[in-house]
């Protein structure tokens, strides 16, 4: 269920992205295409409708965006995203996965607490709407 994104899937993404944003926060096709144009970033695909961008910089790892479109939520499909993309980062030397969420957005921040992300920073009126982001960290372990 889940794939390698590459350049080919770029329609699929920006339409799953845009089911799960607003418009004004939604990337477009061309943001897709320039995020996985870049060397140090993957993206997953998982074919019920979800996504997860992650770019690698030395040991550590920021979840770029995650999205899940609204009819496929409540069925583990972002956990099993967060899941394969720190498995990929891990094998890939990376040993500590960052990210930021609003405060406001409890799902969210549900699935990261679940998924064993602790609070390390937050960023005050980080978001358009004004809300302040917290950041969250998770350890990752080397591959046996
Ligand atoms: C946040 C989001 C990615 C979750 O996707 P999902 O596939 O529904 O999440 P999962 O099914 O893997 O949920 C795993 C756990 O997260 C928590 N969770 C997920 N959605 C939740 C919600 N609406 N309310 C409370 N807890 C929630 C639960 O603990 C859930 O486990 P459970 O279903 O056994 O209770 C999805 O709601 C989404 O795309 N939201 C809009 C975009 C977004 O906010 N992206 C993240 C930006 S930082």
């Amino acid at each position: 269920m889940i794939q390698r994104a590459s350049k080919t899937d770029i329609d699929v993404l920006a339409a799953i992205h845009a089911t799960a944003f607003s418009a004004a926060d939604a990337w477009s096709r061309d943001v897709f295409d320039l995020q996985l144009a870049m060397p140090n970033v993957f993206g997953l695909i998982h074919r019920a409708g979800g996504l997860i961008l992650m770019r690698q910089a030395a040991d550590e790892a920021d979840v770029l965006t995650l999205a899940v479109a609204p009819a496929a939520r409540r069925s583990g499909v972002a956990q099993a995203l967060l899941l394969e993309a720190t498995r990929i980062a891990a094998s890939r030397g990376v040993r500590a996965a960052f990210l930021e969420v609003s405060v406001t957005n409890i799902a969210a921040r549900e699935l990261y607490t679940k998924t064993g992300f602790t609070r390390v920073g937050l960023r005050r009126l980080y978001y358009s709407d004004r809300s302040d982001a917290l950041v969250l960290r998770l350890d990752l372990s080397p591959p046996e």
